[in-house]
């Protein structure tokens, strides 16, 4: 039977519990070839499915140097194409020989121009959620949990990089073999790497960070903080897990604003902000050493359980580290956020988008993705906080933490263990009404503070010349002001305050939607520029939605798109094309 609506494992077959993978990366021709030794849990006979998309497989041995009989179904639209196996008696590994597409949906291969440096090209991975498929065929499923090691061949002139433990590197003529180690057990989500030319900078005794030699020392001012984050992530959910916390800042086609990849988390270059106000990416992403790669979501149905947790976790270290003023601030913020999605998607007729629990079969997650397992997820866990006190809940998160470490968690599961560790809990919060009812509870949790409330008490007026606001504060500001604002409004606004230059894209992006909505036409060609230089889809998706719901700035949102999409990611490629398909002519 199939496990996952997302994957083709079954749980009649054996697991694979390890990989040896060993790749050669060819910019020539923007594809890997590649041997993946896929090590099973016990000897087995017999059919054995696995993910893969665009792959195309040469042979597949076994090991014992039988050939091993294998089918490649065509491809399913979201799933890929099921490899199916069947393995001789006793088999105990399985090597595939591969090549993967130049179109691999994991996979962006940058030009020197797309890059900081300009002179070598990038290559990167990003795999959450099923794209590891288009990179190794596997289980790929957050089910199995596998360890890793691998080889990676990449012209001498650049640096490797992989989420995992580095364990040298051999130059041979113009290239270097890399190799690298993962001794615990990962979701397939988490498998990355990246190809550059990379430099790094101490950070703290378990930390660096990795950027193009002209970004990197901007980079390390930004990041300074990490050490005081890894001690309040260990201080709420105990010891860290995987060794190292390293940082690479990433081309600007990043398409999200951090990936948790275990012990080598990337994050977009829009957090160099100049002022450290985007350290909270790294919180989350840091969280997510806990909530996410120790526990995760058994499949993209009870993806909440990875978000939810992060985020809960995220707004907590921000209380540690700058204080509940802030906390509450940028709770505020998500809350805007979260109702703004929520209305969205009950609007568009998705209303089942907007449970914890939800029902994916047949739909893309990059297409179901929202703050809502995010937001929604964090209040939830926040309404049992505040039912039963920190006390009770920090116990409680951390014996959540120990029972299901390194493991994956349905709902249910979640459910079942809650109801064990706080007897009675559930009915008090009337939990099905958040796990499996529609938009959010009326008496879901709000947020005071005295900094919120004074952002608040600002109104919709002009701010005097010289309001010294904080860059979350300006945001929450802009997000809340009401539009269509008038052009003299806008105009003023950005007199005074300079938003279109700002350095800090949070605001930056919160003041062209306010303009975009205002049909302010003089922001059109810094919106343009934004679109051209920044591959964040939380960028992307709302300065394209914003031009799309005015008529007379939707042909250039297309011709925009037109013209800037090949340089995107694959995945905000198909997200932004999804959405100008869906517009109205
Ligand atoms: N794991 C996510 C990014 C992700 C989600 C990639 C789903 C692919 C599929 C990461 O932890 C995340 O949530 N990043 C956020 C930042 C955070 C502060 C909310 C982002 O990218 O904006
Ligand atoms: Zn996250």
């Amino acid at each position: 039977m199939r496990i996952d609506p997302h994957s083709y494992t079954d749980d009649r077959h054996a697991h694979v519990t390890s990989l040896a993978w060993e790749a050669r990366v060819d910019f020539a021709t923007s594809t890997l070839h590649a041997t993946a030794t896929l090590r099973l849990d016990a000897p087995s006979a017999g059919p054995l499915d696995l993910d893969t998309r665009g792959l195309d497989v040469s042979a597949v041995t076994d090991d014992q140097g039988r050939a091993v009989d294998f089918v490649m179904h065509p491809a399913e639209a979201i799933l890929g194409s099921r490899l199916a196996l069947t393995l001789g008696e006793g088999t105990c590994a399985v090597t595939v020989a591969y090549r993967t597409a130049a179109d691999a949906s994991a996979l962006q291969w940058l030009d020197p121009a797309q890059t900081a440096g300009a002179v070598h090209p990038y290559l990167f991975s990003q795999c959450q959620a099923i794209h590891a498929r288009s990179v190794v065929p596997l289980q790929d499923t957050p089910q199995r949990r596998i360890t890793f090691t691998a080889a990676l061949t990449v012209p001498a002139a650049l640096r490797g990089l992989m989420a995992a433990a580095f364990e040298g590197r051999d130059e041979r003529g113009d290239a270097a073999v890399e190799r690298w180690t993962m001794p615990q057990p990962i979701a397939p989500y988490l498998f990355a790497f990246a190809v550059g030319q990379l430099e790094a900078r101490e950070l703290g005794a378990r930390s660096r960070v990795w950027a193009e030699p002209s970004v990197v020392d901007g980079a390390a001012w930004e990041f300074a903080e990490v050490d005081g984050m890894l001690a309040a992530g260990e201080s709420l959910f105990g010891p860290y897990a995987w060794d190292r916390f390293d940082i690479l800042v990433m081309p600007p086609s990043f398409p999200y604003g951090g990936m948790e990849n275990p012990r080598l988390t990337f994050v977009t270059p829009t957090l160099l902000a100049g002022d450290r106000s985007q350290v909270r990416v790294i919180a989350h992403e840091l969280a997510h050493a806990w909530s996410g790669n120790l526990v995760t979501n058994a499949h993209a149905g009870h993806f909440w359980l990875n978000e939810g947790w992060t985020r809960y976790a995220e707004l907590r270290m921000v209380e540690v580290l700058e204080g509940p003023d802030t906390a509450a601030l940028v709770a505020a913020i998500c809350r805007k956020d979260l109702d703004e999605t929520l209305a969205r998607l009950i609007d568009e007729g998705h209303g089942g988008l907007t449970r914890l629990r939800t029902h994916l079969e047949g739909i893309d997650p990059d297409e179901a993705f929202s703050v809502v397992p995010y937001d929604k997820g964090q209040l939830f866990l926040r309404a049992i906080e505040d039912a039963v006190g920190r006390e009770r809940f920090d116990a409680f998160a951390k014996a959540y933490l120990d029972t299901f470490r390194f493991g994956a968690v349905t709902t249910d599961g979640f459910l079942a263990f809650t109801e064990r560790a706080l007897p009675g809990i559930l009915a008090r919060v009337d939990a099905p009404r958040w796990v499996d009812g529609e938009g959010l509870p009326p008496d879901a949790p709000t947020t005071r503070a005295a900094r919120l409330d004074a952002v608040i008490a600002m109104g919709d007026a002009l701010p005097p010349a010289g309001t010294a606001l904080s860059a979350t504060e300006w945001n929450l500001w802009l997000e809340r002001l009401p539009r269509p604002q008038t052009a003299d409004y806008c105009a003023a606004l950005d007199e005074r305050f300079g938003f279109t230059r700002s350095g800090n894209m949070e605001v930056k992006v919160a003041w062209l939607r306010l303009a975009l909505a205002s049909g302010y036409g003089p922001v059109l060609p810094e919106v343009e520029r934004v679109l051209g230089a920044v591959g964040r889809m939380k960028y992307l998706v709302p300065l394209y939605s914003a031009l799309l719901a005015r008529p007379e700035t939707r042909d250039l949102a297309r011709a925009t798109f037109a013209r800037r999409s090949a340089g995107y990611h694959p995945i905000a490629r198909a997200v932004v094309r999804g959405r100008l398909d869906r517009s109205p002519a």
